[in-house]
């Protein structure tokens, strides 16, 4: 279809509808959604209450400057969000999406700095890793491929490791592996000048740059402990792992962090609204006062809220925390069974339903293939032409090197659709391997 569309991708087909786990495309094709998007779709495809609040909301007062007015259902959403967050008393900043909501957190971490007469600017990100295609957000992003053409932009923001269990450098491994993350962190920081760092950014679970590497568990409180020490924010990016996604609440959760900052998106709107969120803790935004230098026209807007609130509630009535624990731990486990055998498969993993399956040239060194194959690509179309949707994570092994896809379907998948979508993957897998064995070998 040639049109004025700029679009993400040549010869798309053209969407219908979608209902729950299911897409259809406008041929009457059926895809199973395991990915929600880029694990945007929490809730499902075609949830009629939430699309209800939005219109209700929209109908009775869609949109009022930010500045001006605050709105019912922004209070209530805040306040239920609180109860949730784990941030101390929490204070929520809502935008569009995660990258404005990345550019938000940096810029409250500043104003902190300022209020409290410190002039403190670098901000520490981490190799690999993923916040957001906007300046601020991808500068603080590690990942090679998306920084390279945009490089004389960027710069200002420095990196550190981060845990890749599968692949750990460490000698001791795994033991003591976050006090080695913490101390490369430390000289970083130190490297900087300890007075001028602000903030270090990190996702709970490696997301789109590494496919759901989980890190081990000394790391969050060996890192939060070197940051405290150094007057450093911690941020937690919970854009991916938030709402639910990784099988509690929020990732932190599970690594008994309270951060200072802490930004969401994705399953927060679910897809029925572009939502982010930056959320202060009470002293963080006490302090900065009214020192925040900001603002989006599209912030703290009353459809998005009601959508937002709409989607909190939904997970909430459904247990869908508990339902993404559940049929996570049933997806891994039956991904490890199918693919136990697979040459090329060197490594399943995650937490809830954020799973990664990575592929390598060769499963007892871990080698990844020539990224000049394209095999995440390949994998991605194959699965696709089975009626199955997943998320590409190239670059998975060094930044440019290495080939993943994530799983990340809509919480309410049920157990017989978790199977189907490792039957699935399973036979787009077998068929790479059949199609692309002899270009495959290096
Ligand atoms: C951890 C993380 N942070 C930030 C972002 C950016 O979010 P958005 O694409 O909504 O701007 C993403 C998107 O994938 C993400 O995974």
């Amino acid at each position: 279809m040639a049109g004025h569309v700029f679009a993400r991708g040549a010869g798309l087909p053209t969407v219908a509808r979608a209902r729950g786990v299911e897409v259809v495309d406008t041929d009457g094709r059926r895809y199973l959604d395991a990915s929600g998007g880029a694990l945007v779709v929490g809730v499902g495809h075609g949830v009629a209450e939430v699309v209800e609040a939005a219109a209700e909301q929209a109908a009775r007062v869609a949109y009022v400057h930010g500045t001006v007015f605050t709105s019912e259902v922004l209070e209530t959403y805040a306040d239920e969000l609180a109860a949730v967050l784990p941030v101390d008393d929490a204070r929520t900043y809502p935008v569009s999406g995660g990258s404005e909501a990345v550019e938000t957190a940096l810029k409250m971490a500043r104003a902190y700095h300022l209020a409290r007469g410190q002039d403190r600017s670098v901000v520490v990100g981490r190799v690999h890793s993923y916040h957001g295609n906007s300046l601020g957000a991808l500068d603080v992003s590690g990942r090679a491929r998306l920084r390279a053409p945009y490089l004389p932009w960027l710069g200002r923001a420095v990196h550190t490791s981060t845990p890749q269990e599968h692949r750990c450098p460490f000698p001791g491994h795994p033991d003591g592996c976050g006090a080695r993350h913490a101390e490369l962190l430390e000289q970083t920081i130190l490297r900087a000048g300890p007075d001028r760092v602000a903030a270090f950014v990190a996702e709970p679970v490696a997301g789109a740059g590494l496919a759901a590497c989980v890190p081990p568990p000394d790391y969050w409180p060996a890192v939060v402990e070197v940051c405290r020490r150094h007057g450093v924010l911690v941020v937690a990016d919970e854009v991916m792992t938030g709402f639910g996604r990784t099988g509690s609440w929020f990732g932190c959760e599970a690594e008994g962090v309270r951060p200072d900052l802490l930004t969401a998106g994705k399953v927060a709107g679910s897809g029925y609204w572009p939502l982010g969120l930056a959320v202060a803790s009470g002293q963080v935004h006490d302090t900065i006062g009214t020192g925040l230098v900001h603002g989006f026209t599209s912030s703290h807007h009353a459809v998005g809220a009601a959508t937002g609130l709409a989607v909190l509630r939904h997970l909430r009535e459904h247990d869908l925390v508990t339902a993404s624990r559940e049929r996570g731990a049933q997806l891994l486990t039956l991904l490890r069974e199918r693919l136990a055998e697979h040459p090329w498969v060197g490594d399943v993993r995650g937490r809830g339903l954020m799973v990664g399956v990575e592929l390598v040239a060769d499963r007892s060194t871990l080698e990844p293939f020539d990224p000049g194959l394209r095999l995440t690509e390949r994998l991605v179309a194959g699965a696709r032409e089975l009626g199955l949707l997943v998320y590409p994570a190239a670059g998975c092994a060094d930044g440019t090197r290495g080939d993943a896809v994530l799983l990340g379907p809509p919480l309410v998948i049920t157990a017989a659709e978790v199977a189907e979508v490792v039957d699935r993957l399973g036979r787009a897998l077998d068929r790479l391997l059949v199609t692309s064995g002899a270009a495959g070998r290096r």
